[in-house]
């Protein structure tokens, strides 16, 4: 009974629906603080009304969006792809978006979407991937990947997080306007993509040809992380990415160890020394010329950053590492999300199967990625890394060095006027000040955005980084889930009163 007394008729929301009592009572903090913020507005209010009494239903629809294996990178899943953006296509029609169109690609169709219905007020591009990753190795997966099953409040499958449940959140709250007010309070367009995970290549190239068609005043994303659990977040900055693979090439076939082994370089081992003198003691990139564009953090950065919420100690301990390791003169927050790096995602050659065999394998791979940041540019650093590879690799064997993919870094400014609404927006939905904030993963189509579309974007991040996105038993938070509509609905009514 104690706890009706936080609701008002203004906002009424079926508190039996919530599970969890500790889930309760945030929830009900979120809304009382939501309507002492939105006495002006009572169409926000039944907004957030037909949020709550529709959340159910949003979280079913969500479960069948999931359940299209859509991923990017394999060809025996092209088709589900194709069903995939089907599926958004259909999604934006039947929440109110009339005008939607599929753009075929070279490889995976693009959904555009737009409700150009609000005259003289801001247009804003909602961007999203409907493209997921691979889920191996399946095996550690507790449930389906692509049955979406809620457990302990929190919806699990591939995509649930990245980026299927995050893009779903714009859908439901513009769902919301059509349905309470019969219109959104802004113009709307959509692009909702399905080759994020695989660098956005037509995507890029699409960008390049409809300048007009994508004309916005700002782009709004959620396909990042908050801070921390109940911390609404705005990033400001993406890494960039560099992806490399070394091949080391030694005898021309497999030799036996014992005959050999001792004469013949072994590709395996010499592989080892050259990624062994990538980075050195300090945890400094030792390619020459690497660190050469690198912006420094300024002043009022570093001042934000340790105003920033982090342990270290719980960082380790909740990966079970006794140690952290990283760049000397930074911090572990700052060598996340500011610093570049270099990681060896993957090598494969000589003998990988069970038990022993006596091998001198006669050619190895290694996979290198290198996180950017402004103003690193990928080709560059590709070339730097080359050169260096080259120079650094003895004569026994010869290496070949080829460029993956790349995606350029992003940074923008906290002052403009579109991320201040976005930071009051995920502050009233969270009933808590919001943080801003460096985002180490990467999002390559962003910077395409800001530079050809010349408009602001709004990272407003929904995952946590420990939901296991890209790996098994990925998850999304239903509180987030819930809490990203309701921010997605408060920015676009705080954006229409710019
Ligand atoms: N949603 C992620 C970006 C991200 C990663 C946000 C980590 C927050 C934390 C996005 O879908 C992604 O995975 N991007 C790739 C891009 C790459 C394949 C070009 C990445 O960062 O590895
Ligand atoms: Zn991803």
């Amino acid at each position: 009974m104690r706890r009706k007394k936080y609701l008002t008729n203004k906002v009424k929301i079926n508190l039996h629906s919530l599970k969890c009592f500790n889930y309760k009572r945030k929830f009900i903090h979120s809304i009382n603080h939501l309507k002492v913020n939105l006495d002006r507005s009572l169409i926000v209010n039944s907004v957030i009304n037909y949020i709550e009494k529709n959340k159910q239903r949003y979280l079913e629809e969500l479960k069948e969006y999931i359940s299209i294996p859509s991923i990017s990178t394999l060809k025996e899943n092209k088709s589900d792809v194709e069903k995939c953006a089907g599926f958004v296509r259909d999604h934006l029609k039947k929440i109110g978006i009339k005008k939607v169109q599929i753009f075929k690609t070279e490889r995976h169709p693009i959904v555009y979407g737009e409700w150009m219905g609000a005259p003289g007020k801001p247009t804003v591009l909602i961007y999203g991937h409907y493209d997921v990753q691979p889920v191996d190795p399946l095996k550690e997966w507790k449930t389906d990947p692509f049955k979406a099953v809620i457990k302990d409040n929190k919806i699990w499958a591939r995509g649930s997080n990245d980026n299927k449940g995050q893009n779903f959140v714009h859908m439901k709250s513009v769902e919301a306007f059509f349905k309470v007010k019969g219109k959104p309070p802004v113009n709307i367009k959509y692009i909702i993509e399905g080759e994020e995970e695989i660098g956005s290549g037509n995507l890029q190239k699409f960008i390049k040809k409809n300048k007009n068609l994508l004309k916005c005043d700002a782009v709004l994303i959620s396909d990042t992380s908050l801070h921390s659990p109940d911390t609404p977040t705005i990033s400001y900055g993406l890494r960039g990415l560099c992806y490399m693979e070394i091949e080391v090439i030694g005898p021309n076939r497999d030799l036996h160890s014992g005959t050999f082994g001792g004469g013949i370089a072994n590709p395996i081992n010499e592989l080892s020394k050259i990624i062994s003198r990538l980075v050195d003691k300090d945890g400094r990139i030792a390619i020459p010329g690497f660190y050469s564009n690198v912006v420094k953090l300024t002043e009022k950065e570093k001042e934000n950053y340790s105003k920033l919420k982090f342990s270290e100690k719980q960082f380790a301990k909740e990966l079970k590492v006794k140690e952290l390791t990283g760049e000397k003169g930074y911090t572990t927050l700052q060598r996340i999300s500011a610093r570049p790096t270099l990681d060896c995602n993957g090598i494969f050659g000589g003998f990988m199967g069970e038990g022993a065999k006596t091998v001198l394998p006669s050619r190895v791979t290694a996979k290198i990625s290198m996180r950017l940041v402004p103003n690193q540019d990928p080709h560059e650093i590709a070339k730097l890394f080359k050169k260096y590879v080259n120079s650094i690799t003895p004569k026994t064997v010869t290496v070949e060095v080829r460029e993956l993919h790349g995606g350029l870094p992003f940074i923008m400014s906290l002052n403009n006027k579109y991320i201040v609404a976005a930071s009051k927006a995920v502050s009233k939905a969270f009933g808590k000040q919001a943080v801003y904030s460096r985002e180490g993963g990467s999002i390559p189509i962003v910077v395409e955005f800001a530079d050809k579309l010349k408009a602001p974007v709004v990272l407003m991040g929904l995952g946590l980084d420990t939901d296991d996105i890209h790996s098994p038993n990925e998850h999304f938070h239903i509180r987030n889930f819930e809490r990203g509509i309701l921010s997605s609905a408060l920015f676009l009514d705080e954006i229409s009163r710019m």
